[in-house]
């Protein structure tokens, strides 16, 4: 084990809070991510304040084609990986705008798959690791809302609980996250209901403790799982008529 974390997405305020719960119990750091200026200066207050290794590595999940050199450009790939990019998006731009459309799929689905597959490989071969991915109750059914970026999840849970079943036998940990609201920059300006909205520390506490459990899946807030439980049990000829 070489007790280090690869946090792609690690701009995500739940990922920095997590950044920082890592560090603090001294483990090293990747950051990984889109915007190399901004993960610079976190990697910087990191290694300062904890004493500990934080280096950063340029991610973009849109560019499937670069994944694999970004991985093979590492000294090390760290034993454990934790994902929390993501893209809300404009759903109401999407639905006529295919750019905004694939944004929203590549970002949350296939951009996450491509990157996931090889470091889930690496994992395989070497017999143990750690994967824990931010999906979304929005995966859980589809509503006329948000139903882009809600099947791109969808598709997203599945992949992780077939990851977590092919990979079991073999050492490695898959945990899927699955969060209701969270108060972050994704959310900024929505009328959250505050019972309902978890804070990035909670989301960050309740990734750090399933990957440390080996939990399956987590919702963070326990009434989540309960409220799509029955958001799922209601009749597709009642659910379609609801302005959801
Ligand atoms: N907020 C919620 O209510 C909520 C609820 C359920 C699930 N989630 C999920 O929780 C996770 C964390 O979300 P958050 O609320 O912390 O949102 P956030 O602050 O908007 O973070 C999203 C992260 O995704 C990164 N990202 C976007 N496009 C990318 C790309 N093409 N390549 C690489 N990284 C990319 C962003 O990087 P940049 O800084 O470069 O944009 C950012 O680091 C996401 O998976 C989200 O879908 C959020």
């Amino acid at each position: 084990m070489n007790n280090s974390i690869l946090i792609i997405g690690a701009t995500s305020d739940v990922a920095r809070s997590c950044a920082y719960i890592y560090a603090q119990k001294q483990h090293n750091l990747v950051l990984a991510g889109r915007k190399p200026d901004e993960l610079q200066v976190l990697a910087k207050d990191i290694t300062i304040r904890y004493d500990v290794s934080c280096d950063y590595l340029k991610v973009d999940l849109m560019d499937i084609g670069s994944h694999t050199k970004a991985i093979d450009s590492l000294a090390e790939i760290p034993d454990t990986t934790l994902c929390f990019a993501g893209y809300l998006g404009n759903h109401e731009l999407a639905i006529k705008d295919w750019r905004e459309a694939e944004r929203i799929i590549q970002t949350n689905y296939s951009g996450v798959v491509s990157f996931i597959n090889l470091i889930a490989n690496h994992y395989e071969a070497q017999g143990q690791g750690s994967i824990a991915v931010l999906s979304s109750v929005a995966g859980e059914r589809g509503r006329q809302s948000n139903y882009l970026y809600g099947s791109a999840k969808a598709g997203l849970t599945a992949y992780l609980s077939g990851l977590r079943n092919r990979l079991a036998s073999k050492g490695v940990h898959v945990v899927s996250v699955i969060p209701g609201f969270i108060d972050t920059r994704m959310t900024e300006g929505l009328d959250l209901p505050k019972p309902l909205t978890a804070s990035p520390q909670q989301v960050a506490t309740a990734v750090f403790k399933a990957v440390k459990k080996k939990k399956n899946v987590v919702y963070v807030l326990w009434m989540w799982r309960f409220i799509m439980l029955i958001i799922k049990l209601i009749p597709e000829s009642i659910f379609k008529r609801l302005k959801l």
